[in-house]
């Protein structure tokens, strides 16, 4: 059915499901190009011209009739890949309400006077290759791709190696400042990752802020040895080093109202249950309106592992995967948003977006559709389909009000 989200959504709903629960959509994973070529299918259908950029972002094109190359295009969309357990609607409800409002603005009758692109980006939630917005910090220049090509997933492929064999050149990947300039706009649609909306009884939000957020990867270095045979007094034990790291993160974030702070990642090697481990590796992740208190809290952190590590005889190295500053949408963009939508109230949000990083480059907008639960990177998360209905027909009317804006570029 036309301007349908939710038929587009349910159409996805058998691929890359997750055996313990929800979705596990990697990068490059059989059920992300799936998704991929989905999305393809849809784009072509609706006569798109869809076309992948050397960072493997997917740009599926409506032409502007009359105006010549892609200059002052609006562009929208958001991602396909999943965290590890993900729920059906963070990322797959951006791109399925963009085709949505596609076909909402065409039974609109618009004839828009600029360029409409839906885009997807590629590795949005960095579960393959530890850093987010992979897609989008490419083609902004805001991670090397020397570093990108050497990034390795968890069974140690690189990404090199990895998009190679799924048909990318990765030496083709890195900063492309003109097809940024041809953007005028970027809109992400959303599912809401918290109850701002459920509690204001309202389905739709504008987007104000993302709050920084990093992650930092600590690895800690001990001596393995026997479980019964070693005494207590001989250890050099990376786990008790560990656990110091994790308590120590939640007691200072504790400390700095409003900050969150995360282990969701831990790996011990070798892993035997009689096994003094000779490593840990942790991921942290740590987020905050303020930069400056983000870096204040893993400092600390660091420190205090590095105390314990010291105590237990063991090393410590703290690298820093991403950080992202905490950006405030376009004040602009967000007042036009606003005022085809002055319903809408606005929200900031503790999540990462693409719209994020390329808000360095291009204006950039996001809305916010309602979510029950509030739970976000879990299949509890929610969207209800009057809902995703509202979230398309808000941002077709956001996308015709900026494709009828005339291009000064333009003839
Ligand atoms: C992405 O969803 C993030 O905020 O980690
Ligand atoms: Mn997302
Ligand atoms: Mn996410």
């Amino acid at each position: 059915m036309t301007g349908d989200a939710n038929v587009l959504l349910e159409e996805i709903s058998g691929i890359g499901v997750h055996p313990a629960g929800g979705y596990a959509r990697p990068a490059f994973s059989a059920a992300e190009r799936q998704l991929r070529e989905w999305f393809v299918t849809h784009a072509t259908r609706r006569g798109l011209d869809v076309e992948t950029d050397r960072n493997g972002i997917l740009w599926a094109w409506w032409d502007a009739e009359g105006t010549t190359g892609r200059s002052g295009a609006v562009a929208t969309g958001s991602h396909l890949d999943s965290v590890p357990g993900g729920g059906n609607f963070d990322g797959p409800l951006g791109v399925a309400s963009a085709l949505a409002a596609v076909d909402v603005l065409r039974a609109r009758g618009v004839t828009p006077r600029r360029p409409l692109a839906v885009a997807v980006f590629p590795e949005e939630e960095g579960s393959r290759f530890g850093v987010a917005c992979l897609g989008s910090r490419l083609i902004t220049g805001a991670v090397a791709p020397e570093r990108v090509r050497a990034l390795r997933d968890t069974d140690g492929r690189s990404y090199a190696e990895v998009s190679t064999e799924a048909g990318f050149d990765p030496e083709s990947i890195g900063p492309d400042p003109q097809r940024l300039a041809t953007l005028s706009a970027f809109i992400e649609l959303h599912v809401e990752q918290g109850r701002g909306l459920a509690d204001l009884d309202r389905p739709v939000a504008l987007g104000g802020a993302i709050i920084a957020h990093g992650r930092w990867h600590v690895r800690i270095e001990g001596r393995a040895d026997h479980a019964g045979a070693t005494l207590m007094e001989d250890r050099q034990d990376p786990v008790v080093v560990a656990s110091e790291t994790v308590r120590a993160l939640r007691a200072r974030v504790l400390e700095s109202p409003d900050a969150r702070g995360t282990v969701g990642r831990f790996e011990v090697t070798p892993g035997g249950t009689n096994v003094i481990a000779s490593s840990v590796d942790v991921w942290l992740d740590v987020r905050h309106r303020g930069e400056d208190i983000v870096r204040a809290i893993v400092a600390d952190v660091t420190a205090a592992t590095e105390a314990a590590a010291q105590a237990e005889g063991c090393t410590v190295s703290v690298t820093e995967h991403s950080f992202s500053p905490t950006v405030e949408f376009d004040r602009a963009l967000r007042d036009t948003m606003a005022e085809v939508l002055p319903e809408a109230p606005v929200l900031d949000t503790g999540a990462g977006h693409d719209a994020g990083v390329l808000a360095t480059h291009v204006p950039t907008g996001m809305l916010f559709v309602r979510n029950h639960t509030g739970a976000s990177h879990t299949p509890e998360e929610t969207a209800e389909a009057d809902d995703i209905d509202a979230g398309v027909e808000a941002l077709a009317s956001v996308l015709e009000h900026l494709l009828l804006q005339p291009d000064a570029s333009q003839p």
